[in-house]
């Protein structure tokens, strides 16, 4: 099964309008992509990123989304708001919103339904801390992560999703995981959701994110089961990021 590669880019907490006009400039440089490519910068700068990109290629992300549709919840960002700026996937899950901000798996299969809702398109991220990685739990918190979303939801809201496989463990570590293991969780866990549906299996893009460097990327690129990387710190150098691009083809 051919599936399009993404590369995405999670910019995080990072960025004002002075670094990011200097990082977008960077960007439009690059050659048009067989690769979907994606940045994801915080709220503050999302219109200001589409408005930059109306006539590039390159796609925007969110990096969260409230659950709730609208009403008094001081200092959230609906999804229906993300429409409005052209966003097209938001980051949900991500181990930072997890173990910082307290997100159930639960709390993030809502927001699935709500980004869903909205139209967009949830990047579901999933991913073991080192302690479960050597009680060999990888594969439980993954299934466990993605259940809980087929609870909500249904093994069909899967169509219409992107996953994202970022051991914690080599989230901001400099210390990627080898796309051997990469490609083997990865393998495991389009298994995991055969189980429920093969053609939604085999369509879905799961990517790769932690420590992703222009460097590891084009091994990781050749694993099947890889289709794509979340990049952070190596997507706020425009140079970097782009080399990530060249290696996805
Ligand atoms: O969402 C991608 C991010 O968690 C990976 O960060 O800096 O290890 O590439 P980094």
């Amino acid at each position: 099964m051919i599936r399009q590669k993404i590369v995405a880019g999670n910019w995080k907490m990072n960025g004002s309008k002075a670094s990011i006009d200097s990082l977008l400039s960077g960007l439009c440089a690059m050659k048009s992509s067989n690769s979907e490519v994606v940045v994801s910068p915080s709220f503050p700068y999302l219109s200001e990123v589409s408005t930059a990109l109306a006539d590039s290629d390159i796609v925007l992300a969110a990096q969260n989304a409230s659950h709730e549709e609208k009403g008094a919840y001081t200092g959230e960002v609906s999804a229906l708001m993300l429409s409005d700026f052209g966003v097209k996937y938001v980051l949900l899950g991500h181990s930072e919103r997890r173990s910082l901000y307290s997100e159930s798996d639960q709390v993030v299969a809502l927001k699935a339904k709500a980004v869903l809702e909205a139209g967009l398109t949830p990047m579901l991220c999933v991913g073991e801390t080192l302690e479960e990685r050597e009680l060999n739990q990888t594969l439980v918190v993954c299934e466990r992560q993605i259940q809980a979303v087929i609870d909500l939801l249904g093994v069909d809201a899967f169509s219409r999703m992107v996953i994202a496989y970022e051991p914690v463990w080599a989230i901001g570590t400099g210390l990627s995981a080898s796309s051997e293991q990469a490609q083997e969780v990865h393998q495991s866990i389009r298994a995991f959701l055969a189980q429920h549906s093969e053609s939604i299996a085999e369509k879905i893009q799961i990517l790769y994110g932690g420590s992703v460097k222009a460097s590891t990327s084009a091994a990781l690129f050749e694993m099947p089961d890889v289709d794509g990387a979340l990049v952070g710190g190596a997507s706020l150098d425009a140079k970097e990021f782009i080399e990530i691009v060249k290696a996805a083809g």
